[in-house]
């Protein structure tokens, strides 16, 4: 029987404006939505860039960092990559599931090579300073996992929708070879 191909995914989440950060940090304060990401990421490899690694309290084993600047010093487990396809190689060479999870300008570069979008639809606008990047097509993947649920927002005190939702890419690029 066919092996089945390592899983290269993208997680993330977005408000109804298009906002996913603020002040390096998210623009919504939701625990359970931050607890579906922890779930849904345990035990994966995970492609991280530089100014989200930063932001993170805890960064699991198994991350690599992208950064121009691969000389600078990582936390225990924490690799520096100077590209997303590094990256993406190094991390998938673990044996593990490998997701990426943004920021934006890493989910802009990785997303040709992802089978999979986890994107949680926060339904809020949010003041942000840090947009989704409106070039990946995600309008065109079929949607193959839905469910939602309403949480408190904590900063408004409202109830918000979360929509959990999963995009398959059809067809993602494949890595290229790294010499
Ligand atoms: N809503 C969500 O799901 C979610 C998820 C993650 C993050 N965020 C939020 O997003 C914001 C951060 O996003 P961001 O786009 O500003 O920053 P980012 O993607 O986290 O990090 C940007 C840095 O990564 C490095 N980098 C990115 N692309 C690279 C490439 N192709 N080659 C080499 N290095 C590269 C550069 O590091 P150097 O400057 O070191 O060269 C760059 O300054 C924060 O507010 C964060 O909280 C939201």
């Amino acid at each position: 029987m066919a092996e089945k191909p390592q899983l290269i995914a993208a997680i993330g989440a977005v408000a109804s404006n298009g906002m996913l950060g603020l002040n390096g940090w998210l623009p919504w304060d939701i625990p359970e939505e931050l607890a579906y990401f922890e779930r849904t990421v345990a035990g994966a490899a995970l492609l991280i860039g530089r100014l989200t690694y930063e932001s993170m309290d805890v960064v699991p084993v198994d991350s690599f960092i992208v950064t121009r600047d691969t000389s600078q010093a990582m936390r225990p487990g924490c690799t520096a990559v100077a590209s997303v396809e590094e990256g993406l190689v190094r991390a998938l060479a673990t044996g593990k599931p490998v997701f990426v999870i943004g920021g934006a300008s890493v989910y802009a570069a990785a997303w040709p090579y992802c089978q999979r979008f986890y994107l949680t639809r926060i339904e809020l606008p949010c003041a942000g300073d840090t947009l989704f990047p409106a070039s990946i097509p995600l309008a065109e993947w079929p949607v193959v996992d839905e469910h939602a649920a309403t949480y408190i927002e904590r900063l408004s005190a409202q109830p918000v929708v979360c929509r959990f939702l999963q995009y398959a890419q059809p067809h993602p690029r494949p890595l290229p070879e790294l010499v």
